[in-house]
């Protein structure tokens, strides 16, 4: 078999959504590609059901590394991901995002002959504390190709002295793969129906980061701040919650606040329904910020720092932390404002200027 063109690194719920418009674009090329999904997420819920329903094709290899510790996590990924790409070798190795997949990638790739394509590269929270960090950081100064969604990503990729040719700014992928599934979502879905919810009248909740659930101080400070406001203005709120999240939860022992309603993790269809139907999505999630800020919905962030600046400069999102009472404070500045602020992350063209630059 002819060797892969571009060999794709991913294993969890975002970089799969994110990905699959470069993987679109690569089949209407016929350009050829391995997908290297290392297991890190592995519930039907957060995998399979994303493959279904974004159409892409059953991965090439499954490192089926599961959940573990950080460093037993990713040493695996990378013994698994070297002895493919040596087998297989691609001319580009494409990893995505912050994830321990995504660093496995990047250190398998850059000591193996294909060059490393980073993209979402450039984002940073300046928080090492968040592994997240880590891996961004990384992954960005051992790659060859780094994709920066903005302007401002790739200014702060100078500041750490990475600035040539190959630091290109593309928009981010996720514009690409809103609108090549917002239409479809708003004929196919029916979860407004089947979760007996009303355009506008309810909020969205996603908590799943490991500096927000794992601390039960913080996990009990969102709920209770995001319940209180619910109850003050009579809506209810719709939590899809994360497998760590409800493992915690459940630790904890404690119920959620009455007007939160805990469902399973959504599809995508589903998902980018109830955000562009909510009337407030609170989060800690990267996908949700900017998914929200290009869908127009009022988003506001429960941490201490993020890497989507461009949210809070355009005023679609406003980050709060996880105190009861500035959540509250933070909520109601929010809910009503007027989601007609422009779109920060390019025109949905990101994938074919990637595979542009690649090929
Ligand atoms: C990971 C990423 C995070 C990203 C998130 C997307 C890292 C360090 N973190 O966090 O940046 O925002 O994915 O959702 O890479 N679990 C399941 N089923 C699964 C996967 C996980 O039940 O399919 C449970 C396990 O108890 C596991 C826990 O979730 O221990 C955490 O999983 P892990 O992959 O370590 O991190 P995420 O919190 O998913
Ligand atoms: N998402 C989904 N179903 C859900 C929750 C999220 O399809 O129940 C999607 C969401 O649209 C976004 C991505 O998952 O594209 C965000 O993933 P997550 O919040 O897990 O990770 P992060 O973006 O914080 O790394």
């Amino acid at each position: 078999m002819a060797a892969p063109r571009i060999a794709f690194v991913l294993g969890t719920r975002p970089e799969i959504i994110k990905l699959s418009p470069l993987i679109r674009a690569c089949d209407d090329r016929d350009v050829p590609y391995v997908v290297v999904h290392t297991g890190q997420h592995y519930s039907d819920s957060l995998d399979t059901v994303f493959f279904e329903q974004l159409e892409l094709p059953t991965p090439t290899h499954n490192l089926e590394v599961g959940s573990d510790d950080h460093g037993a996590q990713t040493a695996e990924m990378i013994r698994g991901i070297e002895s493919i790409l040596t087998e297989t070798r691609p001319d580009h190795v494409i990893v995505h995002g912050d994830t321990n997949s995504a660093l496995a990638g990047a250190i398998a790739a850059s000591k193996l002959e294909p060059s490393l394509a980073h993209i979402e590269a450039g984002l940073r929270s300046f928080d090492r504390s968040m592994p997240e960090e880590i891996n961004r950081v990384l992954a960005d100064h051992v790659s060859n190709y780094r994709f920066a969604p903005t302007d401002e990503s790739a200014r702060l990729l100078a500041a750490e002295g990475i600035d040539d040719e190959r630091v290109v700014v593309t928009g981010n992928t996720i514009v690409d793969a809103v609108s090549q599934h917002r239409d479809l979502a708003t004929r196919k879905s029916t979860v407004l129906e089947d979760r007996d919810l009303e355009s506008g009248e309810f909020y969205l909740l996603t908590a799943h980061r490991a500096e927000n659930v794992d601390d039960p101080d913080r996990f009990t400070g969102i709920l209770a701040g995001v319940g209180e406001f619910a109850d003050r203005t009579d809506r209810e709120v719709v939590y899809p919650i994360h497998p760590r999240a409800r493992e915690n939860l459940e630790e904890l022992g404690r119920s959620v606040p009455d007007p939160i309603r805990l469902v399973p993790p959504l599809d995508f269809l589903d998902f980018l329904t109830l955000e562009d139907h909510a009337r407030l999505a609170i989060t800690d999630s990267g996908g949700v910020q900017e998914e929200t800020c290009i869908l127009g919905t009022p988003c506001l962030t429960v941490r201490d720092n993020t890497e989507r600046p461009e949210t809070i400069d355009i005023g679609a999102n406003r980050l709060v932390g996880t105190d009861r009472t500035a959540i509250v404070e933070g909520a109601e500045a929010m809910v009503d404002r007027d989601g007609a602020w422009p779109n920060p992350f390019g025109d949905g063209t990101a994938a074919d200027r990637i595979l542009e630059t690649l090929l």
